[in-house]
């Protein structure tokens, strides 16, 4: 291994700067050449190149984003998009490819895998649907983020004794939205992950108003329902002055986490150790705290699902 090529792809992250200036400077360290590839798979596709020095990652590490930028490439899903691909790897002599992203970004960094660049995806998405690892990079944040605007959300729900429907990111997965709801003492957290039914919503709202509670707040995941819908449904059914709000792409800003930096920056350098150590076709991950690494084969075979205790708990709590 001599030169290795970093690119990050699909949604961005927030961690993913700290995840690529972990490669950049573990690469250095170990005596490697490193080049950074903007606008992940159609930057490598346009050649797209940038060789990246010790300062070229300096003061990132707290920035949410990607340095590198990002994209969803329709045409590195064809072979022909895959074999141009790998042409431009061979001719700047790039021997080594880490990618940071989601499910999509890895099944390119298999097909590169197979083509016979040696290929280390780090899994980085808010969704945390990467299952076979503790934790996907990014999630801790969003988490963190939709938290934050939850409680705010609450303070102007009690002043006007409204229900707030609030719809979280995830794509088909309720992890963002089960974490957030926990955390932010939600009402009912709809997930795609477990039927729901809206008339036991309401008839949960009503038991709880019944009881005295001035507010209320439920949590939907987009994969789940949509916001507009269900607070249309409410509002219905109840009669009770109703909002809903989206908190879309706010959850993938802002400044990572201490838990996102430290996980993108072990991953990140531990996909340099595997590189060299001549592992690839795998994904670098933590597993029970302990740095490991997964073929990509039993990571496509192994979603990542809620925890159901987790779920019945948000429930129980907020009865
Ligand atoms: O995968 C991350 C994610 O933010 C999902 O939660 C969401 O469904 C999707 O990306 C949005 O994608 P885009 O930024 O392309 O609209």
């Amino acid at each position: 291994m001599r030169k290795i090529g970093v690119l990050t792809s699909g949604g961005d992250a927030p961690g993913m700067n700290a995840g690529v200036r972990a490669v950049v400077r573990a690469a250095i360290y170990r005596g490697l050449e490193v080049v950074g590839i903007r606008r992940g798979y159609a930057g490598l596709l346009d050649g797209d190149f940038k060789p990246m020095a010790l300062e070229s990652v300096g003061d990132i590490i707290q920035r949410g984003g990607t340095c590198l930028y990002t994209a969803r490439c329709l045409e590195f899903l064809t072979e022909d998009g895959q074999r141009r691909g790998y042409q431009r790897l061979i001719d700047a002599d790039v021997d080594g490819l880490v990618v940071f992203g989601g499910d999509g970004s890895f099944r390119g960094a298999q097909k590169l895998h197979n083509l016979g660049i040696k290929t280390i995806g780090v899994p980085s998405t808010i969704d945390n649907d990467i299952g076979a690892c503790d934790a996907n990079i990014g999630f801790d944040t969003a988490v963190q983020t939709a938290i934050e605007a939850i409680d705010k959300i609450r303070d102007t729900a009690t002043s006007h004794e409204r229900t707030y429907v609030i719809e979280v990111m995830g794509r088909s997965a309720g992890h963002i939205a089960l974490s957030a709801g926990l955390a932010g003492g939600a009402e009912s957290v709809l997930i795609p992950e477990v039927p729901y039914k809206l008339e036991d919503v309401v008839a949960k709202l009503q038991r709880g108003v019944a009881r005295g509670k001035k507010h209320s707040i439920i949590i939907v995941a987009e994969g789940a329902g949509h916001g507009g819908e269900i607070g249309r449904y409410i509002e219905e059914h109840t009669g009770f002055d109703t909002r809903v709000t989206v908190l879309g792409h706010v959850q993938r800003g802002g400044a990572p986490s201490a838990t996102d930096r430290v996980l993108a920056s072990r991953l990140g350098a531990h996909s340099v150790e595997l590189l060299v150590q001549g592992v690839s076709g795998h994904m670098a991950a933590t597993q029970h705290g302990e740095l490991t690494s997964v073929p990509f084969d039993e990571v496509f075979q192994s979603d990542r699902k809620p925890d159901k205790a987790v779920y019945e708990l948000a429930d129980i709590l907020s009865i």
